[in-house]
C-alpha cells in the first residue's frame, strides 16, 4: 500500500486516458511524467489539476491522495439536478462561497466553481472542486478545459449563474460587457439566469458608478440579492456586506429549480411601492416601501404563466421580466390605474398606501412662517381611497383578492379585523417597524397568510421564496 498521501499515478493515468492525455493535460514531457510515478508523489498545483479533471469526468475522489473511490457509472435514470454556475469574485468574502455551495447541495443543486484571478488570493481552486465534487474552472485560455467542456458549453449548461462576491469591479466589466477572463466571458455568454450578491466597501456601494452599473444590470434581468447594512471586512459600517450564505443559497435554488406554468392563462393585478402624496411642488408624505415584496409577487406570478400588471409607487426597482408596469406616485393614481386594469382573476395589494393625503396641497412652495409673529404650520389631511376594499368590493371582483397588513402590534388582531373590513379573501400580516427585523427595504419577510377560518404562520424566509410559495397557493386556490 502506498504511503499516506502518495498518489497512485498509474491508476490515474489510466482513468483520464493514458500517458499522452496525463502530458496534456499538465503540460508537460514524458520525463516528468516518469519522475512523478517513480516518487509517488505530484507538487499541489498538478494535485489541483488532477482532482478538477478526474471529478469532471464523474469520478469520486479522495482529497487527500487523489484516490479513486468510485468509477463513473450513474444510473442513466438519476434525475439531472438543476445546476448552478458559481462565479467566485475577488473579494474577503468569497471564502463564504464554499458554505454557499455547501447549502446549495443540501437544497439538491449541482454546483460547479469558476474562479477569478483575484478570487484565487482568497480561496484555492482545490477547495472549491473538492466541495462540489466538480472541476473548479478558473482559465479561459486553458486547452484542457476547452476540449473537456468549452466556456461556451460550461455557461449554456447552467440552470443559474451565481456572482459570489460581486465586486465593484465583476459588476462593472458585466455591465459594460466586457469579456477578458473566463467569469466575464460566461456572463456575456449565458442565457440562464443571473444572481449576484454583491459585497464592496460602503462608499464603493454608493458610488454613482457602482450605482450605474446596477441599475444597467437589473435592467438587462440580472437578480441581485443585498448587499446588507453592517460591518464590512474594511472595518467600517454601511450598506456593502454581502448576504449570509443560507440566504443566497435560498434565492439561488429559486432562480435555479424550474417550475410548472401553474397560472397560465390567469390575469394578475399587484400594487407594490410607496405611494407618495405632495404637500406643495417640492415636499411631500411617504413610506420607507421599497417595493420588493411586492415586485417579487409580481414576478413570481410571472414566472407561473400568468399576465401580470403591476401598479408601482416610486421606487428604485426595474420592472420583473414578463410583467407590464404602470408607475404612479399618488394613491388616487394607484386606484385610477387599478380600476383600468380590472377585470382580473388575481389582484395582490402590496403596496404601502398613504391613508391620508394633504387636503388642498399648493403648487406653489410653503414658505416658512415668521419665527417670531407666525403660527406653526397646520397641515390638514384628507383620506384616500382604500384600493383594496375598493377591488375587493367592486363589481369586476377578481375570483381572489389578497391584501397584505403591515402591523406594529397586536399582528394577528389588527390584520383579522382588516380582512374583514376590506373584505379580502386572504391577508398577509408583516410586522413592520421593528429595529432588529426590518420589513420595509429588507430581502426578508416573515408573515401570516390569514384566510377566512384559517392562520398559517409561516417562517421568515426571501421575500421572493414568500412571494414564489405564495403564487403556488393562489394556483391551488383557483384550481379548486
Ligand atoms: O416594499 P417592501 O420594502 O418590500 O415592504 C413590504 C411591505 C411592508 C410594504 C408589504 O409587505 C406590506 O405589508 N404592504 C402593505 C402595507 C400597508 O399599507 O399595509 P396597511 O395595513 O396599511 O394596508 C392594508 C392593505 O390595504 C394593504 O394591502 C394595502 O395595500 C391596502 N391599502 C391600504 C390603504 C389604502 N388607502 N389603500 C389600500 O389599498
Amino acid at each position: 500500500m502506498a504511503p499516506a498521501n502518495n498518489v497512485d499515478l498509474t491508476a490515474i493515468m489510466t482513468a483520464l486516458g493514458g500517458r499522452q492525455a496525463l502530458q496534456d493535460l499538465l503540460g508537460v514531457g514524458a520525463s516528468a511524467i516518469s519522475n512523478y510515478v517513480a516518487r509517488g508523489t505530484v507538487p499541489t498545483h498538478v494535485r489541483s489539476k488532477l482532482y478538477g479533471a478526474l471529478t469532471a469526468r464523474g469520478y469520486q475522489v479522495r482529497l487527500d491522495d487523489l484516490a479513486i473511490l468510485c468509477a463513473p457509472d450513474a444510473p442513466a435514470t438519476a434525475p439531472a439536478k438543476p445546476m448552478v454556475l458559481l462565479i467566485i469574485g475577488g473579494g474577503i468574502a468569497a471564502y463564504k462561497a464554499l458554505e454557499t455551495a455547501r447549502q446549495m447541495q443540501r437544497l439538491g443543486l449541482d454546483v460547479t466553481g469558476v474562479m477569478t484571478k483575484s478570487a484565487a488570493q482568497f480561496i484555492t481552486p482545490l477547495s472549491v472542486a473538492a466541495l462540489t465534487n466538480q472541476k473548479c474552472y478558473d482559465d479561459l485560455f486553458s486547452l484542457t478545459d476547452e476540449a473537456e467542456m468549452g466556456h461556451i458549453r460550461l455557461a449554456r449548461s447552467a440552470d443559474l449563474v451565481l456572482v459570489m462576491p460581486a465586486t465593484a469591479n465583476l459588476m462593472a466589466r458585466a455591465a459594460a460587457g466586457i469579456a477578458d477572463d473566463l467569469a466575464t466571458t460566461i456572463l456575456l455568454a449565458t442565457t440562464a439566469p443571473v444572481l449576484m450578491a454583491p459585497a464592496m466597501n460602503p462608499a464603493m456601494w454608493t458610488h454613482p458608478a457602482t450605482s450605474a452599473n446596477l441599475t444597467i444590470l437589473q435592467q438587462r434581468g440580472v437578480h441581485m440579492i443585498g448587499p446588507t447594512e453592517g460591518d464590512t471586512a474594511c472595518g467600517e459600517i454601511g450598506s456593502g456586506r454581502m448576504s449570509e450564505p443560507a440566504d443566497i443559497a435560498a434565492a439561488a435554488y429559486q432562480l435555479a429549480v424550474k417550475r410548472p406554468r401553474l397560472l397560465a392563462g390567469k390575469t394578475a393585478i399587484v400594487t407594490a411601492g410607496p405611494t407618495v402624496e405632495p404637500i406643495d411642488s417640492v415636499r411631500f408624505i411617504a413610506n420607507h416601501s421599497s417595493g420588493k415584496q411586492g415586485y417579487a409577487v409580481a414576478a413570481a406570478l410571472a414566472a407561473h404563466g400568468a399576465a401580470v400588471t403591476l401598479i408601482s409607487g416610486p421606487v428604485n426597482l426595474p420592472p420583473p421580466a414578463q410583467v407590464n408596469r404602470i408607475s404612479v406616485q399618488t394613491a388616487e393614481q394607484m386606484l385610477a390605474a387599478t380600476q383600468a386594469a380590472l377585470p382580473a382573476d388575481i389582484a395582490v395589494c402590496a403596496a404601502a398606501v398613504a391613508d391620508w393625503r394633504v387636503a388642498g396641497s399648493r403648487h406653489a412652495k410653503l414658505k416658512k412662517p415668521d419665527r417670531d409673529t407666525a403660527e406653526p404650520i397646520q397641515l390638514s389631511l384628507c383620506e384616500n381611497p382604500d384600493i383594496l376594499a375598493s377591488i375587493a368590493q367592486s363589481d369586476q371582483r377578481p375570483e381572489l383578492v389578497i391584501g397584505f397588513a403591515a402591523e406594529t402590534e397586536d399582528l394577528q388582531e389588527n390584520a383579522v379585523a382588516k380582512r374583514q373590513r376590506k373584505q379580502c379573501d386572504w391577508i398577509i400580516a408583516n410586522q413592520v417597524g421593528g429595529a432588529a427585523d426590518p420589513v420595509f427595504g429588507s430581502d426578508m419577510n416573515h408573515i401570516m397568510l390569514i384566510g377566512e377560518t384559517t392562520v398559517e404562520n409561516w417562517p421568515r424566509m426571501l421575500k421572493t421564496e414568500l412571494a414564489d410559495r405564495l403564487a403556488e397557493r393562489i394556483a391551488e386556490e383557483l384550481s379548486k
